[in-house]
């Protein structure tokens, strides 16, 4: 074919079930935080905005990626936030320092925007409380005032503000990186384990249907990285139902065979949670399995230099504006494909994050919205990988890079989907040079056939979408083919790939 190419092996097979997706994986995040908010979502002067004030065009890419859950409202934002601040009439709402991200909240959206906001997207929200400066007595308000249908306080508090029916929240996490020393009201792992067991109780006494996220740590790379885990599972442990990791990787040093391999260290990164969880439900003789929230997960680097010229105590500023390359489009469907190979355990995920900060979608204030490079996979996997993910069994040529060794070229994960009769294979190769050419035992998928390969690649690793030009999109013309009871999968050079299989009609 004219092409060099690398071969691999791989089996598929219907009972190589690893378990049911929870759709709640392509999950993402709203912080207030830069232009996430205003200038985001809601931007009521807009030519698209609703009589809410929320950009139509935003919501509309939004509900393409068909995101399940978004978090809200942080973040380390939420680590010094008064919620009461962002409910009421609007005019009489305060101006505070939000000392996060050192700028001016104007409270202009809060809970009941939010929760309006995240209807019209079709989404569900993740409500995070404030476990850094305040505690049980704020969440178990904020939890009544959203939860509780009314005739108390609380919720009457909410009818008054014009919200007759209850949000019905059911998520809530448990603070925010509490381990971390940027976080306004630290905690150490003791102090946050029985914090966080004592918000848990009260809240559970309001609501007994909720479900709680206690946090883990920050990121692997934390010096209590996985002692605190251990020491805060044993206080939340039979309190919570998930516990939460965060994992932001970039290309500094420019090494693209090195950043793609990052995926690496995520999957170390949750089997080193999962083991820790295991310990604790040994140690605890509980029946109880203890599930993973990935609920702060992308690329982030671009925009750290850019980030400290801007001035504190601004409205909105342009922070964490990062534009993505198409190599971190490939990374990001290597997470995603990471996720989905252990989703007996990572139960929720959470692009962080959606608009503008960190972002798949981007706007300009008053113009348009746009897709970033990392839009892409994350739309794909989204969409397509619904149903029960199957265990791939790889065998596939390997490299090494500057901190990884055995770095399999190709990366995959497969979704089979009952209901549409549809094998879905997501497939990352990370070969710089070389196309891979897999051949793929799909055995027990007999009378399928190839209905789409979507193929994202490009010659430029530091390829980036703006307003103007989309210079990183997927195309169709991905060549896999059927040979007898085999799918040949032809993966060019440093791509990322989706091969669709649908039963025949
Ligand atoms: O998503 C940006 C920030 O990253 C969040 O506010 C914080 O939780 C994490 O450190």
């Amino acid at each position: 074919m004219g092409k060099e190419t690398v071969k691999a092996n791989m089996v598929v097979d219907k009972a190589f079930q690893i378990s049911e997706i929870d759709p709640r994986v392509y999950g993402s995040f709203i912080e207030h935080l830069g232009r996430a908010v205003y200038g985001g979502i809601y931007e009521p002067n807009h030519p698209t905005a609703d009589e809410n004030g929320f950009r139509q065009d935003v919501l509309d890419l939004v509900k393409e990626l068909q995101v399940p859950i978004v978090r809200y409202p942080g973040g380390n934002m939420v680590s010094a936030y008064n919620w009461e601040d962002g409910v009421g009439p609007k005019e009489d709402r305060p101006k505070r320092l939000e000392l996060a991200w050192r700028v001016i909240e104007t409270n202009q959206v809060g809970t009941n925007e939010f929760a309006q906001w995240a209807q019209k997207a079709n989404t569900d929200v993740m409500m995070a409380v404030n476990l850094g400066t305040r505690g049980i007595d704020a969440a178990r308000n904020l939890l009544e005032y959203c939860n509780h249908p009314g005739g108390t306080y609380w919720s009457d508090l909410r009818k008054s503000h014009g919200f007759e029916n209850p949000h019905n929240i059911k998520t809530w996490c448990l603070g925010n990186e509490m381990d971390g020393p940027w976080q306004v009201g630290q905690k150490t792992a003791h102090e946050y384990g029985r914090l966080a067991y004592e918000t848990g109780k009260a809240m559970r006494l309001v609501d007994p249907d909720i479900e709680l996220v206690t946090c883990g740590s920050s990121n692997s790379q934390m010096p209590t990285f996985p002692d605190w885990e251990a020491e805060t599972l044993e206080h939340t442990y039979e309190i919570a139902d998930y516990i939460s990791l965060h994992q932001y990787y970039g290309n500094r040093s420019g090494d693209t065979a090195n950043f793609l391999a990052k995926s690496l260290d995520m999957e170390n990164f949750i089997q080193t949670v999962i083991a820790t969880c295991d310990y604790i439900k040994a140690k605890k003789r509980s029946k109880k399995t203890m599930y993973l929230s990935f609920d702060e997960w992308n690329v982030w680097f671009h925009s750290n230099e850019q980030d400290k010229q801007i001035d504190p105590w601004t409205i909105a500023p342009p922070q964490l504006e990062d534009v993505y390359t198409f190599e971190d489009a490939l990374l990001i469907g290597s997470m995603l494909n990471t996720m989905l190979r252990h989703s007996d355990r990572v139960k929720i995920a959470c692009m962080a994050q959606l608009v503008n900060v960190i972002a798949p979608i981007m706007t300009d204030n008053g113009g348009n919205a746009w897709k970033q490079s990392i839009f892409y996979p994350y739309y794909y996997t989204s969409v397509y990988g619904r149903g029960v993910a199957l265990h791939p069994v790889v065998d596939s040529p390997k490299y090494d890079s500057k901190d990884f060794t055995d770095v399999p070229y190709l990366d995959p994960s497969v979704v089979y989907n009952e209901e549409k009769e549809e094998l879905v294979i997501f497939a990352t190769n990370r070969h710089l040079k070389h196309t891979l050419e897999v051949d793929i035992d799909v055995r027990s998928f007999e009378d399928y056939e190839v209905v789409e390969h979507v193929v994202l690649e490009n010659d430029d690793a530091k390829a980036v979408n703006t307003a103007k030009q989309e210079n990183v999109k997927p195309h169709t013309n991905g060549e896999s083919y059927l040979d007898g009871g085999k799918l040949v999968g032809i993966f060019p050079k440093f791509s990322w790939n989706m091969v669709r299989l649908k039963k025949k009609q």
